[in-house]
């Protein structure tokens, strides 16, 4: 038997649930009653209760504008005729055109629908037209033969993207629900996934016919309605909309820090620990009960915990993320009061050294982060028995997969007190959980930054843009929020200073939108409804190649069961707690409950030697789950993390709508890449195969690792861990001057005088763990360098904030100011030195 609760966790979380490249099972078929011939795709009712059809029928030949096809669906229903079928036009759920229907008494309705990110998806606006041709229904299904118009191509108020069908295939999402849609649209709980759609199969010289004997929704033999277009197109809005909120008050901080994460809280600490006037905005709302948090399910009500603090409800994210997560980008991240270190499973790890070392400029080597590093540790210890107790539970699934890595002479360590080795070691998972709870920034850093006079922190207030005068910044430009601030907030004349935290979509979102980026995504913005007639000149963009450089960890899930392991229901633990473990973890905060959601352990390192000389490195971590397509509730999953080493990149764009999405995956773009992730598979068969009572499921055992690893499409939905790093690189060498780096080692972004990024998005590659407590570590470093610019960073020597006609503007060693006066742009000369020169 399925496990509702895996499915329904399985529509968010596609980096929990395997990805499976499903072999071609379409085939044609001719409906009777209308000898339509379409190419169809059959999902059967072990991964759909009552399974699913769709199918499609494209003209003879691709002319046109390619816009339109007539469909096929064919969605199961329950009892009293309820459920939904839903298909994605573009494949995945965010950025696409989405396509519901359901049975409405004798009829059948359609709506389409559309989503920027992981949220309930809104009515979509474009001009898409539905014309029904035939539909029947019976108790168990309803089918439905339809002519889609204006299908392949999108454009929700200026967010614009299409699947045209020029290419070998369209790539289709599907969704089913097991009742009739609510409003908003709740999360679907019958399964989902995506299927290839050949379109040459597809293709029919009969089109043409078809369309103008049915076309227009003439009535079939049954009692079909006439054409029903689904939705009404709408015109784009005719203006931007004004920021919703009270005007924020008018005062100014020496800092202004915008993020309230992993990099955000500590930074902004440590720059109010010196003394300076410091703002924290937060977009999102509070989490934790400390911050007055009021998410929680109903055995919380009573205490002052919310969800985010009880760390077996941790996967409640990709269950229901409403208010949580953000809503303007097609990946999951938080947008809450702590950022992802409110929401993940608490993974909390000492940085190892050659991270550092590898990827990271001078300043930033592990040598100079032993003493940042220290102070986090001291401030966030680990643990690796989170309950109060000290002890661990329901262990077996570490048993069953540490035997296998011992019996092939892995070692048995404790990670954080062995940070350097990660090469065939294997131990139990380190928390930052304390006292039971979540603890780590929020219950520390953010603890002791709110308790002085010159903190604020304003919550539920998104920014849209920092002001700037060429290079200077002078304040940032909010946009409002339930309850939150709108208006400017400037930093103190001459010497204040914005940094933003806002993670690696949100602070690549706020540069591009304050005109720094490259001049494509910068275009964007400027023909946005929303900010095209606001943003700064285009004659002052600042040109540097924010959004590239992406990276993340590739996942990839394999599965194993012993009959050893057993499943514990943490997502039924929402509603529904298991009594006895309810009650030790509201009175002494031990048993299950205080461990993370679900069972996460054994981890494993490893690392493979590359053929470019490269070594790359594979962390491994097991949860006591299966993932599709194994069901088996004594499965486990083995996520493989490639990280350290990997050469793959990718790049985060902006569309029209102000959406941040990923236009190109980071992943196994290189051969050497694939044959990491490939051996590292391989060399896990070869340990596993040493307990004989543990059974592969992902791959199957009569699959090889290469053909397992070829078949699962390299896209975000399969592929991603949400460690999503990289897009405003620091390093030495400026994008300014014919380098690659978006800051510099102070993390002050290169062509400005007092901007700086500090979070995820400034790590040049990827690292071997989970990110959290090197993003920590590195808002402690960079809070070091930006206190000990003094006023002199900002470029304030010589009284002056900016650089005069033909005088020294940025090169080696220079500490000067970086922006020209008035009708100047600061030029490359040469390698080490550049001067303002006359526009
Ligand atoms: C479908 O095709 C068959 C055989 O060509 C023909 O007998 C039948 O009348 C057609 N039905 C419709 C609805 O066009
Ligand atoms: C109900 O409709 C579906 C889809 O048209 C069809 O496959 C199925 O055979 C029908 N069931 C019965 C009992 O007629
Ligand atoms: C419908 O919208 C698309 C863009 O989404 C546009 O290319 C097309 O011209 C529009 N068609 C009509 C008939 O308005
Ligand atoms: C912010 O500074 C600008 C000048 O740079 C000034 O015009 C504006 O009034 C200031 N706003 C606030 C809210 O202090
Ligand atoms: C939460 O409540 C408990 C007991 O009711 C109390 O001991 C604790 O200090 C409170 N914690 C916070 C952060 O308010
Ligand atoms: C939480 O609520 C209390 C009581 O209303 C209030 O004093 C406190 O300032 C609030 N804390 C935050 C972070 O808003
Ligand atoms: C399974 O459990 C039994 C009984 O506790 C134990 O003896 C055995 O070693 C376990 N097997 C594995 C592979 O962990
Ligand atoms: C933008 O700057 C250019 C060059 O300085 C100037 O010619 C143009 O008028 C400016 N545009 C606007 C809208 O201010
Ligand atoms: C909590 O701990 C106390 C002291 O060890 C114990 O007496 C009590 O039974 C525990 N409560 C629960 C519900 O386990
Ligand atoms: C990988 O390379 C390192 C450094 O050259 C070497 O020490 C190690 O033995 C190699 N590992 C394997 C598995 O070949
Ligand atoms: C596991 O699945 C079996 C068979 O479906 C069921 O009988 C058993 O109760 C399940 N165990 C757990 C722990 O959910
Ligand atoms: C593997 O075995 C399964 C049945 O056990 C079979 O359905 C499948 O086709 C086989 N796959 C390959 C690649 O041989």
């Amino acid at each position: 038997m399925r496990n509702p609760h895996i499915m329904k966790s399985a529509l968010l979380l596609s980096s929990l649930f395997t990805p499976f490249a499903r072999a071609q099972t379409g085939d044609l078929y001719t409906d009777s009653k209308t000898n339509i011939t379409f190419w169809r795709e059959t999902i059967d009712s072990a991964q759909t209760k009552g399974g699913m059809q769709w199918g499609y029928a494209l003209p003879g030949t691709a002319s046109g504008t390619n816009d339109e096809y007539i469909g096929l669906i064919v969605g199961s229903l329950q009892s009293g005729h309820k459920g939904w079928s839903g298909i994605s036009h573009g494949g995945g759920m965010p950025n696409s055109l989405l396509l519901m229907a359901w049975v409405d008494g004798e009829n059948i309705k359609t709506e389409f629908r559309y989503a920027s990110g992981y949220v309930a998806p809104d009515i979509y606006t474009g001009n898409a037209t539905l014309t029904q041709i035939s539909h029947s229904i019976n108790d168990t299904h309803f089918s439905l033969v339809y002519r889609c118009r204006w299908c392949w191509a999108w454009n929700q108020n200026g967010a614009t993207s299409q699947q045209l069908p020029t290419g070998d295939s369209q790539v289709i999402g599907w969704a089913q629900n097991l009742d009739v849609p609510s409003n908003p649209i709740r999360e679907h709980n019958n399964g989902q996934a995506q299927f290839g759609a050949p379109v040459a199969s597809a293709r029919n010289a009969a089109y043409t016919e078809w369309v103008s004997k049915y076309g227009g929704g003439v009535t079939t033999p049954t009692s079909t309605p006439t054409s029903t277009p689904t939705s009404t197109p709408t015109s784009t809005p005719a203006g931007p909309t004004t920021c919703v909120g009270t005007p924020a008050p008018t005062q100014t901080f020496d800092y202004i820090v915008v993020g309230a994460g992993a990099g955000g809280i500590p930074v902004a600490d440590k720059l109010s620990e010196s003394g300076k006037s410091v703002l924290l905005i937060e977009k999102g709302p509070p989490s934790l009960g400390r911050w007055n948090g009021t998410m929680k399910p109903k055995w919380l009500e009573g205490t002052n915990l919310t969800r985010f603090d009880v760390p077996g409800l941790c996967n409640q994210i990709w269950v229901d993320s409403a208010g949580v997560a953000c809503t303007d980008i097609d990946q999951m991240a938080g947008c809450v009061l702590g950022g992802g270190t409110a929401v993940n499973a608490a993974l909390w790890w000492k940085p190892v050294p050659l991270d550092w070392d590898y990827n990271f400029p001078a300043g930033w080597k592990s040598a100079d982060m032993a003493a940042a590093e220290s102070r986090v540790f001291s401030r966030i210890p680990w643990t690796d028995h989170p309950s109060m107790d000290g002890k661990l539970y329901k262990q077996e699934g570490f048993d069953v997969i540490a035997s296998a890595l011992a019996a092939d002479g892995w070692k048995s360590v404790t990670a954080n007190d062995v940070p350097e080795q990660k090469n065939r070691v294997y131990s139990h998972t380190p928390f930052m959980y304390s006292h039971g709870q979540r603890g780590g920034p929020l219950a520390t850093y953010l603890v002791s930054a709110y308790g002085r006079k010159n903190f604020q922190l304003w919550m539920n207030t998104a920014v849209r843009r920092v002001i700037r005068t060429k290079g200077h910044i002078t304040g940032v430009e909010l946009d409002g929020g339930n309850g939150g601030y709108c208006g400017v907030v400037n930093v103190t004349a001459n010497t204040g200073r914005v940094i933003l935290s806002a993670g690696t979509f949100g602070s690549t979102k706020l540069l591009y939108r304050s005109g720094i980026g490259p001049k494509e995504e910068l275009q964007v913005v400027s023909n946005s409804v929303q900010d095209g007639l606001s943003m700064i000149n285009s004659s002052d963009w600042i040109d540097l190649p924010v959004g590239r450089n992406l990276n993340d960890h590739v996942n990839t899930d394999l599965v194993i069961r012993h009959p050893n392991v057993s499943f514990y229901d943490f997502y039924g633990a929402w509603s529904d707690p298991i009594k006895s473990d309810e009650d030790t973890y509201l009175s002494n905060r031990t048993g299950i409950l205080a461990q993370s959601a679900p069972n996460i352990g054994p981890m494993f390192w490893e690392i493979i030697n590359g053929t470019d000389g490269i070594a790359r490195s594979l962390q491994w971590q097991a949860r006591v789950e299966p993932s599709p397509p194994a069901t088996d509730n004594t499965s486990m999953t083995m996520s493989q993390y490639l990280g350290r080493g990997s050469t793959s990149r990718g790049t985060l764009s902006i569309n029209g709508a102000l959406s941040m999405y990923v236009s190109k995956v980071p992943y196994l773009h290189t051969q050497e890449d694939i044959d990491a992730v490939v051996k590292g598979i391989e060399n896990l068969q070869k340990a596993i195969a040493k307990v004989p009572g543990i059974i592969w499921e992902v791959p199957a055992p009569n699959v090889t690792a290469r053909d397992f690893v070829n078949g699962v499409p390299v896209t975000a939905a399969k592929r991603r861990s949400n460690h999503w790093i990289g897009t405003a690189k620091i390093g030495t060498d400026s994008a300014l001057t014919g380098g690659t780096s978006v800051v510099d080692t102070n993390t002050k972004v290169y062509g400005t005088d007092n901007l700086f990024v500090v979070d995820a998005s400034i790590f040049p590659g990827h690292i071997v763990t989970n990110p959290s407590a090197y993003i920590v570590t590195i808002g402690e470093q960079a809070a070091s360098k930006i206190l000990a610019l003094g006023t002199t960073g900002n470029g304030q020597t010589g009284g002056t904030t900016m650089a005069g006609a033909y005088k020294q503007c940025s090169g080696r060693g220079y500490k000067g100011p970086t922006t020209c006066i008035d009708g100047y742009t600061c030029k490359v000369w040469n390698s080490h030195y550049s001067l303002c020169l006359p526009n």
